[in-house]
């Protein structure tokens, strides 16, 4: 089941630009899906229209199974969210925010002891939130996004500006949100290292499009499957004809062969083969694509199209 599912979902702010194209986006109950993409190529569109912020010109938006424009304030009444800067009052204190919400969504006083604990703010008492850090600023943010306890959470680059350690605990606090509160999270990113350790699933938007949609499992063995390794013996014409018993897609060049990267497996059944032929191994080397080459690849592909 998909806590957010859209199809052909098209917007254009004017006739002559169409920011997006047929998005398709499906987000598995349960995921934390990280919706990544370069400056411009269409993340805060799609979210500010899951939000119900734009109004939406083409396609189909459901949140929960049900179509957005028929029970919009039903389905956001289950959905947090943070888009760009947070809003809050730096004349105030964390909890003195939180009131304001509370009201707002008028959801239980108990709520905003319990959303200041999971976001580590519960000790900031007095202090106003214009002495806050960024990072401290932006777990408050989170906290007015799940003070309603909602059900999915939406966030629009809630890691933005943020030092290497206020991005670990963001990445902790949004991890706890996901396992132990059961909330689904969509977060954009435009960048892939960023959030990386965090996701379940992906989806890469570029140029407006969708380029890629799945688990970073599947990214990881398109990764894989493109990466390549390279071989050096003391023969190398006779060694190739070994490695083309274990892979048809072999390269001879002057110094080494290469070939797809192989499994475990064959490369220790490959080596024993080359040993046995009594052909001396000087290298055997993986060249492993990063994930961050893939995820640029795919957008320069469509920045191209
Ligand atoms: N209100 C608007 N009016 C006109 N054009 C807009 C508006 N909002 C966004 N755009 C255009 O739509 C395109 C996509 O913008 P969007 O903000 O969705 O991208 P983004 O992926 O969130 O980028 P960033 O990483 O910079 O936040 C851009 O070309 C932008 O200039
Ligand atoms: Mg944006």
């Amino acid at each position: 089941m998909y806590c957010v599912h859209t199809t052909a979902l098209s917007h254009r702010f004017s006739a002559s630009q169409q920011v997006l194209k047929e998005i398709e986006l499906a987000v598995p109950t349960g995921s934390i899906y990280g919706f990544l993409g370069p400056n411009g190529a269409g993340k805060t569109t799609t979210l500010r229209l899951l939000l119900g912020l734009i109004k939406k010109q083409q396609g189909e938006i459901l949140l929960f199974d049900q179509p957005l424009h028929l029970h919009r304030l039903q389905l956001l009444r289950q959905t947090g969210s943070m888009i760009e800067v947070p809003s809050l009052y730096g004349h105030l204190t964390a909890k003195e925010n939180l009131l304001i919400w509370q009201k707002l969504y008028q959801c239980p006083k108990p709520h905003i002891a319990e959303a200041l604990q999971i976001v580590g703010l519960a000790d900031t008492g007095n202090k106003r939130v214009r002495q806050f850090s960024l990072g401290m600023k932006q777990r408050l943010s989170i906290a007015t996004a799940i003070l309603h306890q909602p059900a999915l959470l939406i966030l629009d680059e809630p890691t933005n500006g943020l030092d290497p350690y206020g991005i670990i605990e963001m990445r902790d606090l949004l991890k706890t949100l996901n396992t132990q509160h059961g909330i689904t999270i969509v977060i954009s990113s435009h960048l892939l290292a960023e959030i990386e350790k965090l996701v379940t699933h992906t989806g890469i938007i570029s140029a407006g499009r969708i380029v890629f949609q799945g688990t970073l499992n599947e990214l990881v063995s398109r990764q894989q499957s493109e990466s390549q390794m390279i071989l050096q013996t003391a023969n190398n014409t006779e060694a190739a004809q070994i490695v083309k018993t274990f892979v048809s897609d072999v390269v001879i060049n002057a110094q080494h062969i290469s070939m797809p990267l192989l499994s475990k497996e064959k490369i220790a059944a490959l080596h024993r083969a080359l040993v046995q032929h009594k052909i001396d191994v000087y290298e055997m080397n993986a060249i492993k694509k990063e994930l961050e080459t893939i995820f640029m690849e795919l957008i320069n592909q469509t920045k191209h199209d």
